[in-house]
């Protein structure tokens, strides 16, 4: 029984899926959990609360009072009690509810009241999925630290096939049973990552930046937060709004600045991750006022900017980490290779624009990570959720060889 002693509260929601709550109560409930079923009005339509509360031992929660007795049932008191709260299925609206605090039911309230981890696992239909407002919501519920259970694949309640079922019972039971079991790698390690692009300013209105949208910085920076880091990223202007509770932004716009604040936070961190696009070169001379078109050709004059990694290298102590990017177009390995040895990295993670669905903007890359052993691993395609696993992954093992835990 490897939940013995463990407190869930299982929430469920208004889907068709709802039936698979029963198989999932029951595994939880075999492997030794107790149980608190929470249901909202529009789940009580798919199952009925007497099932559940056979299978759980106990009354279901779902009015704020009981109509038999009176019984408040007190969201905070749930909220305390449960080690975790594990929402399965979620349906988009409950999801769309928890993302922006809208609280009409027992289940939203007891989730806001919640100190516990969060476990959320999505059914609907394969377009509600993939709508940008059903994405974005996920995202914000990430950023809080729950973690989402992603959906299967395969064939729905309305005919169609496609992601959006929500995941079978015994998976979900093991991902309950691993999340207690593990253990968060990184507690009480400190981690800068620079992010985004950099502007360097020609005017007051004018810029000279890069196509960098900072997903890749911030993926990293989520994991690490994940394995209970304190992160701090110095961010170039990016569209990101919503970040880990762990993770303190400092905005910053040209490459100037971003050196600044690095190294400002890089003598108190335990490792540092270069994944922003640095300008490589700045305007010689700003001008205060617009430039006017006043001739046939403006020659703008570029002087270099410092290179932030190269600077961190040097500075670099041998207990610390340093990680560094490589987007290359051509001879990407041997690039890559020299400027790990140039700017004194650990590790690089090597981008290359010939492959398709690397690089910058969107929501994958393909990586191959050199380390100064030269040893070269190379990784398919993946969201960049799942790359910053993989980065994260080898931190964490370079972390520990620093810290003579490995050999
Ligand atoms: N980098 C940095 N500061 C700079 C330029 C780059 O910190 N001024 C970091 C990037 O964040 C990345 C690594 O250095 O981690 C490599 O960046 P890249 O642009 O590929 O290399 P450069 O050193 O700029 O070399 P080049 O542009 O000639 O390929």
């Amino acid at each position: 029984m490897r939940l013995s002693g463990k407190h869930i509260v299982l929430g469920l929601t208004g889907s068709i899926a709802a039936y698979k709550a029963a198989y999932l109560l029951r595994g939880l409930i075999k492997e030794g959990a107790e149980v608190q079923v929470v249901m909202t009005p529009a789940a009580k339509e798919f199952i009925t609360p007497v099932t559940m509360s056979a299978l759980s031992g106990k009354p279901v929660a779902s009015e704020f009072f009981s109509a038999n007795d009176g019984t408040w049932y007190s969201h905070v008191d749930m909220g305390q009690w449960a080690d975790l709260l594990l929402i399965a299925p979620a349906t988009a609206a409950t999801m769309g509810k928890m993302a922006h605090g809208i609280c009409d039911n027992l289940l939203i309230t007891t989730y806001l009241s919640a100190k516990c981890q969060v476990m959320v696992a999505p059914a609907m239909d394969l377009d509600m999925f993939r709508h940008p407002a059903n994405v974005a919501n996920m995202e914000i519920l990430r950023s809080f630290g729950n973690i989402i259970i992603e959906p299967g694949e395969g064939e729905l309640a309305s005919g169609l096939h496609g992601k959006g079922r929500m995941e079978e019972p015994e998976t979900i039971v093991e991902e309950v049973v691993s999340f207690f079991n593990q253990k968060k790698k990184l507690l009480n390690k400190h981690f800068l990552i620079t992010a985004g692009p950099t502007y360097e300013k020609i005017d007051p209105v004018r810029f000279i930046g890069n196509y960098s949208s900072g997903k890749m910085g911030y993926a990293i920076a989520n994991k690490l937060a994940g394995e209970g880091a304190k992160v701090t990223i110095v961010s170039g202007p990016v569209q990101i709004k919503n970040v880990h509770p762990q993770i303190t932004v400092i905005p910053v716009e040209s490459a100037g600045e971003m050196l600044e604040k690095c190294l400002s936070v890089f003598p108190e961190v335990d490792g540092a991750v270069m994944c922003a696009a640095v300008a490589d070169f700045t305007p010689e001379n700003y001008s205060p006022t617009k430039v006017k078109r006043e001739k046939d050709e403006l020659i703008i004059r570029l002087k270099p900017t410092s290179d932030i990694a190269g600077t961190l290298g040097q500075l670099k102590t041998e207990k610390q980490l340093l990680v560094g990017f490589a987007l290359e177009t051509n001879n990407e390995l041997e690039n890559a290779g020299r400027k790990l040895k140039k700017k004194n990295l650990d590790f690089i993670v090597l981008n290359s624009m010939n492959d398709r669905g690397a690089g910058f903007g969107g929501d994958t890359n393909k990586i191959t990570m050199i380390d100064q052993n030269n040893n070269q691993a190379f990784f398919e395609l993946k969201s960049k959720t799942e790359v910053a696993s993989d980065i994260v992954d080898k931190m964490v093992l370079i972390l520990e060889q620093k810290e003579g835990r490995r050999e």
